[in-house]
Parts: C-alpha cells; structure tokens; sequence
C-alpha cells in the first residue's frame, strides 16, 4: 500500500488545517496511508511520525492554526540532518511528502526531492511570498484581520484627527500591505518592492493635514524601516499628531476564510491525486477553480513583488 506523509512548517497559516485534512481523506479515499509528522522538519527528523485516521481530522477545518504543530528549525539546511530525515520515512516504506510551508520551508523541501523523496509543496504562509499566480493560503484571511484592524484604526483616527501608522507582517513581500492598504483606503502605503522617498512623504501628509483632512493612515510593510523614528519625524516635519501600532501576532491567528478552506480542502486533494499519479517536484496553487502546479525551484527563485499597477491604483483611490 502506498504511503503519503504531510507535515506544516514554518510561519503558521489559517487554512493549513483544511489542507492537513484534505490530504489526509483524499489519502483514505485512493486507499493511500496518510501519516502527520508533527513540528515540522524538526519532527521529521527527530521521528515524530505517525499514522493517522479519518478521526484525526474531524472538526478542524474551521480551526485556525496547525494541529500538527510548526516549527523553525535552522538544523535542516545541513544535508546530513536532511539524511536522518530521508531515513526516517524509507524506514516506514514512505515515499512521498507533502510540505505545507512557505519560501524557507520549500528550500529544505527541494533538498528531499533530491534525496529522493516525491515532495508536493503547498504554499502556506500569510505572507504571499511564493512565485505563482494564485494566493498563498492564510493570505485571505490575515488580510482580513488586517482591514478590521485598519478600519478601527481609522474610526479612533478620524475622531482625533491624527495621523496614524501601521505596520503589517509580510517577511519581505509587500502583498499584505499592498492589498489591506489599498482594502482600507490607505493614503500612503510603504513597503519594500516600491521605492520611496520619505521627505516627499512627509511634504504629502503635510498637504492633508493643510487640506483640513481628519486623518491620514499610512500603512507599512514590516521590515522597511522603523516606525517609531518615522512617526517622531511625522510629528516633527507636518505637526500631525500620530500613532504607531505594530499589529503582530494577531494577524497569524483566527478562523480561516471560505476561500482559504476552499484553496486549502482543493490543494490538498489535488497533492493526493498528483502523488498518486507519480507527478512531484511542483508547488500546487488554486487558478481560478482549477489546480496547478509550479516547478517548486521556480516558485521560491524568482518573485512576483513587481505590482505596479496595484500601487499606482492604490495611490490614485486612497
Ligand atoms: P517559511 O517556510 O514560512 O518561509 P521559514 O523561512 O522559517 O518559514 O522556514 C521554515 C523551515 O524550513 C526552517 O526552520 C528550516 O527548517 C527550513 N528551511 C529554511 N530554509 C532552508 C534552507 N535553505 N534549506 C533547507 N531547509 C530550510
Ligand atoms: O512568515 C510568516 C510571518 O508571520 C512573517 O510575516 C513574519 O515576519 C514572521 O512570520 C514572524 O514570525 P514569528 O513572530 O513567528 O517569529
Ligand atoms: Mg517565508
């Protein structure tokens, strides 16, 4: 009988339950063995793998977070602890891997398909950082998180006619920015695929506040620049009063979208049926309702932060 296992790795993401639980049924429906490893490459390499049955997975796909636990574990870009864990699956007669992670967890995962491990990735991380033409899952539903976030953020904003900045998660890609700014009608959205100037930004937020503006709201991609130095020079050049929130954690968490149980339930079969049919190597993504494959080297090498269009919309509506 064929063996499938599946593990989530790095940053979690809502929706990466629906995708365990699809790969786990789809196993059972092709009479497939599905085992979890839990923590990621860690438990992969420390043998935590296990069989699991339909029960496994009953009543999560509405849960945010990952049942089988995520880790970050710098250990597994060294090719000999990559060797324990080819080991630990060739021991049980396990072929096949299902990697549910972002950018960092696909490099450790074209290393297995290497050593000879069939490896499907799904792309499962907030961030949007993968190089293909669908959503990341857990991008939907953070975005969401984030635009409720902003719109309480504007009502306090506008009652106290200040400027107000925030700064969202991304890792290096500008998406969940670019998107809940663009959601929320941001008036300056900053992230690092787009150049900016700040002593033109700061001219801009003058020009509100003389414009008699009750509020400006300036969002931020994290890792670009520091937003407490940057609110004290908003204060300083424009005579804004401002605020500066790092909305964090908080963007991880909560129950999945629709479409992230729908790309999630949807990728996850497809990775079952693709390893069934010997086909790996790829990154599967949900275009429009169909699913397809990505080379994997090719969805972490190249990057798709190049959005023009969305940002120049996005300052023409804001
Ligand atoms: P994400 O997958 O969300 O981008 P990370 O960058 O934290 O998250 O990567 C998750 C895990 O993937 C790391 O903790 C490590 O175990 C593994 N990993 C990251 N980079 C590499 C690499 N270059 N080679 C092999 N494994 C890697
Ligand atoms: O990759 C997901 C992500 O949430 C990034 O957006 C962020 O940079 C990072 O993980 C934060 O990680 P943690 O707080 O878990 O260390
Ligand atoms: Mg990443």
């Amino acid at each position: 009988m064929r063996k499938i296992a599946l593990l989530t790795s790095g940053g979690d993401s809502p929706g990466m339950n629906a995708a365990i639980r699809s790969v786990v049924r789809g196993c059972l429906s092709y009479g497939i063995e599905p085992y979890v490893v839990y923590d990621g490459y860690k438990g992969l390499v420390e043998d935590r793998i296990e069989k699991v049955s339909r029960r496994f997975v009953s009543e999560t796909i509405n849960r945010g977070g990952t049942i089988i636990g995520t880790a970050r574990y710098l250990d597994f870009k060294k090719s000999e602890v990559q060797d324990i864990a080819v080991n630990n699956l060739k021991k049980r007669d396990i072929d096949s891997l299902v990697v549910i992670g972002g950018d960092g967890s696909f490099r450790g995962t074209l290393d297995l398909e290497r050593k000879g491990i069939k490896c499907i990735g799904i792309a499962g991380t907030i961030d949007n950082d993968i190089n293909t033409a669908g959503y990341t899952l857990g991008f939907d539903t953070a975005l969401n998180t984030i635009v409720d976030c902003l719109d309480k953020i504007r009502d306090t904003s506008s009652s106290h006619h200040r400027c107000s900045i925030v700064e969202v998660m991304g890792r290096y890609c500008g998406d969940l920015a670019l998107f809940s700014g663009l959601a929320s009608g941001a008036d300056i959205i900053i992230t690092g695929a787009k150049k900016y100037d700040l002593n033109k930004i700061y001219d801009e937020i003058l020009e509100m506040k003389n414009e008699g503006r009750r509020h400006v709201l300036v969002v931020i991609s994290e890792n670009v620049l520091d937003i407490e130095e940057f609110k004290k020079n908003i204060e300083e050049k424009t005579g804004f009063e401002t605020r500066a929130s790092v909305l964090g954690q908080i963007q991880r968490g909560g129950k999945p979208s629709a479409m992230d149980r729908v790309n999630g339930s949807l990728i996850g079969f497809e990775a079952v049926r693709s390893l069934k049919d010997n086909k790996h190597n790829v990154v599967l993504y949900l275009l429009g309702k169909k699913v397809v494959g990505k080379d994997l080297q090719e969805s972490i090498n190249t990057s798709n932060f190049d959005d023009d269009y969305m940002y120049e919309a996005a300052k023409k509506v804001g």
